[in-house]
């Protein structure tokens, strides 16, 4: 994994190409302040301070940048990402035009995330550059590094291939992460969740042999500050189960554990932060696969609470693992508990593949994460828990059903999770997608965290300040 720490440094006063920031409606007001040779080269370079151009002018024994972007007053993390594939491995030092008191931190995000790339798997990687960026903001620097490492992370674990990301794949991550903080680490494994997790049992019995279920479970922080519980969805692959998928539904489904992967990027975050609460973060993880011993429509499964779920659809696994997860974490009152999970087609027909759905059991949590997710540039659109679709979970012969009609897919996947939430716990429930269909500055094609760092700031600002 790329070391960020390398590529944004305190600044010392090194030698260093500066990069200034301009806008449109500043353009011609900066250009008034420049010599005729600077303009003649700007015009030359038909510079006009468009989003994304970019333009190199001389100093007196060296070069600088001028970069274009849509709003100097509004710099998002992907407004200068497009910079660094256009520039030469060096050091740099970026300026905000006019501006004295400069917040750089979502620039530096965007840079550094500019040097993601996912390589494990090429026999040949072609040489990269470094671009080095320089802060006089020494707190900034520990901060966004620590954001863009949970953001790899994210990354890096949806990309690798299902063989290399499987249950005991995805626990090694958690384990790594758990000694790195000195967390208690635990996970029931296999058959021995038969009595306690019934729901991740029969989820994983089709590849109990070969890719064994498991609850991998974490828990750090003081025991007298308020607990909070993580939970993330790590189906390692979705094939749908004996309701099989189709093979375009089935081709993208090794990122069906990215929501373990949010959860374990989140954990981090918290830990490396040392966020003052008790962090309980929990992944269930299992393949969804095919076998003789694979879980059957019509099954009925008593889950750890005891509600009994008919399994209408193999496919809806996601919502099975989560509830018996959520039931333990619920065992140890929190007073919030949140989850990412790759959980619906739904989500992505209603919202895209930019916006995670976010559901939520509490007017002000939702209005504080949406708040969040916007001044952080990680939106998320919340979605209602809307109680008369209760209805269509309803099974024939059993307490409740694991999947409803053909309407409103995600909310009644929301709506059958709510079920395993006690009252008197605050809950945010992420749908996301954890893909980026489509490259764009700082956000190459692939594995990607939404929602991550909407929750995380949303956290830091609950628990911080306390
Ligand atoms: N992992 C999928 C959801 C998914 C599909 C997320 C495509 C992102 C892209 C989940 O397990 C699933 O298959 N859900 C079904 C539920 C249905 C059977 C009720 C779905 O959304 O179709
Ligand atoms: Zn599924
Ligand atoms: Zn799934």
């Amino acid at each position: 994994m790329t070391d960020y720490s390398k590529l944004l440094i305190a600044d010392q006063g090194q030698k260093a190409h500066s990069i200034l920031l301009l806008d449109q409606a500043h353009f011609q007001e900066w250009l008034l302040t420049q010599p005729q040779k600077i303009r003649d080269l700007l015009d030359a370079q038909s510079f006009k301070a468009g989003p994304f151009e970019i333009a190199i002018i001389n100093d007196e024994d060296s070069w600088s940048v001028v970069y274009g972007m849509s709003d100097i007053n509004n710099p998002s993390p992907w407004c200068l990402a497009g910079a660094t594939a256009k520039l030469p491995s060096a050091h740099y030092r970026i300026s905000i035009y006019g501006q004295e008191n400069q917040d750089l931190k979502n620039t530096a995000l965007g840079w550094l995330l500019s040097h993601y790339s996912f390589d494990s798997y090429r026999s040949k990687t072609p040489p990269k550059a470094q671009h080095i960026l320089l802060s006089t903001d020494v707190a900034m620097i520990d901060e966004i590094v620590k954001q863009a490492t949970a953001i790899a992370l994210v990354r890096d674990m949806v990309n690798t291939p299902p063989i290399d990301m499987g249950p005991n794949n995805i626990e090694k991550q958690c384990a790594k992460i758990a000694k790195k903080h000195k967390a208690e680490f635990s996970v029931i494994r296999g058959d021995a969740l038969e009595t306690g997790y019934p729901l991740i049992h029969a989820v994983g019995m089709a590849a109990m042999r070969e890719h064994a279920p498991r609850l991998i479970e974490m828990e750090w922080g003081d025991k007298n500050h308020p607990r909070i519980a993580i939970i993330g969805k790590g189906i390692s692959f979705d094939t749908g189960g004996l309701d099989i998928k189709s093979a375009a539904g089935m081709r993208l489904m090794k990122k069906d554990m990215g929501g373990a992967a949010h959860a374990l990027a989140l954990a981090d975050l918290i830990m490396a932060s040392r966020l003052p609460v008790r962090l309980h973060m929990l992944i269930p993880s299992a393949e969804n696969s095919v076998s003789a011993h694979a879980l059957r429509p019509g099954d009925v499964v008593k889950s750890r609470k005891g509600m009994r779920v008919e399994i209408h659809n193999t496919d809806a696994e996601g919502r099975l693992v989560l509830a018996d997860a959520f039931t333990k974490a619920a065992e140890l009152e929190p007073e919030l508990m949140i989850n990412f999970a790759t959980l619906t087609g739904a989500a992505r027909v209603a919202l895209g593949p930019d916006l995670p759905a976010f559901f939520c059991n509490d007017d002000d949590m939702a209005q504080a994460m949406r708040k969040a997710g916007q001044d952080h540039y990680d939106p998320v659109w919340q979605l209602p828990l809307w109680h008369e679709y209760n209805d269509m979970l309803t099974s024939d012969i059993a307490d409740i059903s694991n999947a409803g009609g053909s309407f409103a897919g995600a909310i009644t996947a929301a709506l059958f999770l709510q079920n395993f939430v006690e009252d008197g716990i605050k809950w945010g429930h992420f749908d996301t997608f954890a893909w980026a269909p489509t490259a764009r500055p700082g956000r190459p094609k692939g594995g990607e965290a939404l929602g991550l760092r909407a929750a995380y700031h949303f956290l830091t600002q609950q628990y911080a300040a306390r």
